[in-house]
């Protein structure tokens, strides 16, 4: 099943449930999702400096520790100068991607967007700017792209209707995340999709409906992590995703879409010690070191118990850098852009 999975890098619903479902086979798939890793990326692993600019949000989300509703957050923003010193750190520590990252703060209109990206390629031509800050019209996302940003990731986070209308309150739809989704595409960015592995109420269907619509999608970067608990959250009770499981999914990922960029998270890093080292041998190619400022790590607060929160970015860089090491891999120093899909998904 395995050796079909690779082959045509697609398999039967049922297949697919029972992979994510068993141990049996689990030895077989995470040794083949590193080889697909190596036959398309070799060792190299890629590095993205995260910036975490404001954990402002005018969202609900029930799972999320930053949600307009938890009045317990402590609120930041950094402004142009701070997300640009940022910058020029990161830059030195051998980052060439920018991933700038946040809530859904109106406080940041376009015109700022545009001007912190101008900026940060006018600064450092040779880099990468992604942006991450959640679901805005296409006229925006066209002129963040007309400034310089390369790549968009946001998250479907379930491609299940009505799971995501249990995840979400009644303002957000799927459909529009959706459409945010196709609207990245026609623009032009390189895309970032990607969904929580154990969040409340999911189905292993609801994670087969996640590879359907990837495979639609056929983004760039896959994100994906275990869901966790956030203590001042309406999903307070519920426990965290498996660890299992969401190794188990990034080796199929891996399969079905070979050429994908995808992060071993911080969420992996902090169910396990050594969540991260783990998802890159099971076919993980990419690290999201922080580099935002130590004063305000600590409150972007998604879940509980975020790892790294105490650390400067060079820490966080040699820290990674060494994990990477230990696991078998090396850290790249360029742009890291994906390999391009050919048709169904082949690297060329
Ligand atoms: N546990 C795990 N991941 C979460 N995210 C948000 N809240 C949580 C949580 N409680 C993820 C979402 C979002 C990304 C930035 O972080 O998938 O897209
Ligand atoms: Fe911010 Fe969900 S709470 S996007």
């Amino acid at each position: 099943m395995i050796d079909r999975l690779r082959r045509n890098m697609d398999l039967g619903d049922g297949e697919l449930a029972f992979l994510m479902e068993t141990d049996e086979r689990e030895r077989d798939l995470f040794e083949a999702g590193d080889a697909v890793r190596r036959e398309n990326y070799g060792v190299d692993v890629y590095i993205r400096g995260l910036i975490e600019f404001t954990n402002h949000c005018k969202n609900d989300c029930l799972y999320c520790g930053i949600r307009a509703g938890n009045s317990r957050a402590k609120r930041y923003r950094l402004d142009a100068d701070r997300i640009l010193a940022c910058c020029g750190e990161g830059y030195e520590l051998g980052f060439r991607t920018f991933v700038l990252q946040g809530g859904e703060d109106p406080h940041y209109t376009d015109g700022m967007i545009c001007g912190i990206v101008s900026e940060i390629k006018r600064n450092h031509g040779d880099c990468a700017v992604t942006l991450s800050l959640g679901e805005r019209s296409f006229e925006s996302y066209r002129a963040f792209f007309e400034s310089g940003a390369d790549r968009y990731l946001l998250r479907h986070e379930t491609a299940s209707d009505e799971h995501y209308r249990r995840l979400h309150p009644r303002s957000m739809s799927p459909g529009s995340r959706k459409r945010c989704l196709w609207d990245l595409k026609e623009i032009g960015y390189q895309v970032g999709s990607g969904f929580m592995v154990g969040s409340p109420y999911q189905t292993t269907e609801d994670l087969v409906s996640d590879l359907r619509f990837l495979q639609e999608l056929q983004p760039s970067m896959i994100g994906i992590g275990p869901y966790l608990t956030h203590k001042d959250t309406p999903f307070r009770d519920f426990p965290n995703g498996s660890l299992k499981v969401c190794l188990r999914l990034i080796a199929i990922l891996r399969l079905m879409f070979p050429y994908a960029l995808i992060p071993a998270t911080t969420a992996l890093g902090t169910i396990a010690p050594d969540g991260r080292e783990l998802g890159l041998s099971v076919g993980a190619n990419v690290v999201m070191p922080n580099l935002s400022p130590v004063a305000v790590r600590r409150l972007y607060g998604l879940y509980d118990n975020k790892i790294c929160t105490g650390d400067e970015a060079a820490e966080c860089r040699m820290c990674l850098q060494r994990r990477v090491e230990a696991a078998g891999y090396r850290i790249a120093i360029h742009r890291g852009d994906v390999k391009k899909a050919g048709p169904r998904g082949v690297a060329v």
